[in-house]
């Protein structure tokens, strides 16, 4: 077979065959197929698209690029989240303790962040001694002894979406539906998981900002999940605004630990206690998340989750020697706080990174004190701007300098949760 013409085929809108797309995918985890054959036929995708056939067979060939885990001998359910990320998304955090101390085990591979959205990872290792690598062997013993873990995933795991992540992210070709679906979807199904629970994003801080997109993307992702056997829903929530008052990396943790002590912002709890309703039903458990989360099981298993990973649960979170302030430029209420800008100020701050080898902060971020709805006064202080490095300031506050929108009436309230899709 020969790349230039499955990439010509695939240019003119021709669907590729199985045999042709198992050779290409083969090609590009063993690293026959060089890096400008395998960006120009992801290019072609993007324009192009999959037929559903080829969407299942590319996802397939995806999976056995690498090895599945077999976590049917736990003696409890298995169920994850996805998110397809957004600022201020620190859910996960607070829902893998909370599923696990509703009766699940939450086998939570993540990723880190790149760009303006955080990643799962760099939260966590915000926490003292905390380390996101484990063995296979120290994942399947957490995942038993604990119930609840969140870690790397190994290279062995879809091996085929980590060449052409690499790829896609350096040649403009992340935003096609199904590249994006098949990238979440193969290393979810890899996992081993028996049920997963999606949260796709829409809004100016999601990957795609059109809630048509994100539902397309939704009912792709659950028709690929139930196809390989895990059950799977999704949920189509808001990301228009950030969620909770904090984006970076060491203030989400402090705001995860404050919702697993029963408090938190309300938008954060009601977005994880919808999520953990569906992980649980879809795991099949009785159990009501909202009433562990009240009796403080959940936190237990945090502190649990933590030290498994050599964290420690009860060490202060480093604070940033520079906070500095946005204030609002006018009187009235808060209609919008436009998450996009709210990320990118936080990434500038230091919280995120450009570049896959680059450092983040711990300390860097974005803390809001006003929100949606709030009646604020002009020159009011509207967020805290946290970094350890003061020369990044004015680049943030450039980042925000059209973030608010402030109108002379209340706003109607936010509408989290747009839509279910299974
Ligand atoms: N996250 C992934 O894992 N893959 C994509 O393609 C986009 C977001």
């Amino acid at each position: 077979m020969n790349a230039v013409d499955l990439i010509v085929a695939k240019r003119d809108g021709g669907e590729l065959s199985d045999e042709e797309i198992n050779w290409f995918i083969d090609g590009v985890t063993s690293g026959s197929i060089p890096a400008e054959q395998a960006a120009a036929l992801l290019m072609a995708i993007v324009w192009r698209g999959m037929a559903p056939r080829e969407l299942a067979t590319w996802t397939a060939a995806m999976i056995q690029s690498g090895q599945r885990l077999n976590l049917s001998g736990l003696g409890r359910p298995t169920v994850d989240k996805h998110s397809t990320g957004g600022v201020g998304d620190k859910v996960s955090l607070v829902l893998c303790p909370l599923v696990a101390a509703c009766g699940a085990a939450v086998p939570q591979l993540s990723g880190r962040g790149l760009g303006h959205t955080g990643g799962t990872l760099d939260k966590m290792e915000a926490i003292a001694g905390w380390r996101a690598t484990l063995s296979h062997d120290q994942f399947l013993a957490q995942l038993a002894e604990v119930g609840a873990v969140i870690a790397a995933a190994t290279a062995d795991l879809a091996p085929a979406d980590r060449v052409m992540y690499a790829l896609r992210d350096v040649t403009g070709t992340v935003a096609s539906i199904p590249l994006i679906a098949s990238s979440i979807m193969s290393k979810k199904i890899a996992e081993g998981t028996a049920g997963l629970v999606l949260d796709v994003k829409f809004g100016s801080g999601a990957f795609l900002p059109d809630p048509a997109d994100g539902e397309e993307l939704a009912r792709t992702m659950v028709g690929l999940g139930r196809s390989h056997g895990v059950s799977t829903v999704a949920l189509l929530t808001e990301m228009d605004q950030p969620l909770g008052l904090a984006a970076g990396n060491a203030l989400e943790v402090s705001e995860s630990v404050e919702t697993l002590a029963g408090g938190g912002p309300a938008d954060l709890v009601e977005v994880t206690l919808a999520l953990a309703g569906e992980m649980v039903d879809v795991a099949g458990l009785d159990a009501d998340p909202e009433a562990v989360l009240a009796s403080g099981r959940a936190m237990d298993f945090w502190r649990k989750m933590v030290e498994a990973q050599d964290g420690d649960p009860r060490a202060p979170l480093p604070m940033a020697p520079e906070v500095d302030h946005w204030t609002a430029p006018a009187s009235g209420h808060i209609s919008r706080i436009d998450a996009l800008a709210v990320g990118v100020a936080a990434w500038r701050l230091g919280a995120g990174r450009a570049r896959k080898e680059d450092d983040v902060s711990a300390v860097a971020g974005v803390r809001l004190r006003r929100v949606h709805g709030d009646r604020v006064s002009a020159g009011e202080v509207i967020a805290e701007l946290h970094t350890d490095d003061p020369s990044r300031l004015l680049a943030a506050h450039e980042a925000l300098s059209s973030a608010l929108s402030i109108s002379d009436t209340a706003p109607e309230p936010r509408r989290l949760i747009a839509s279910r899709i299974a």
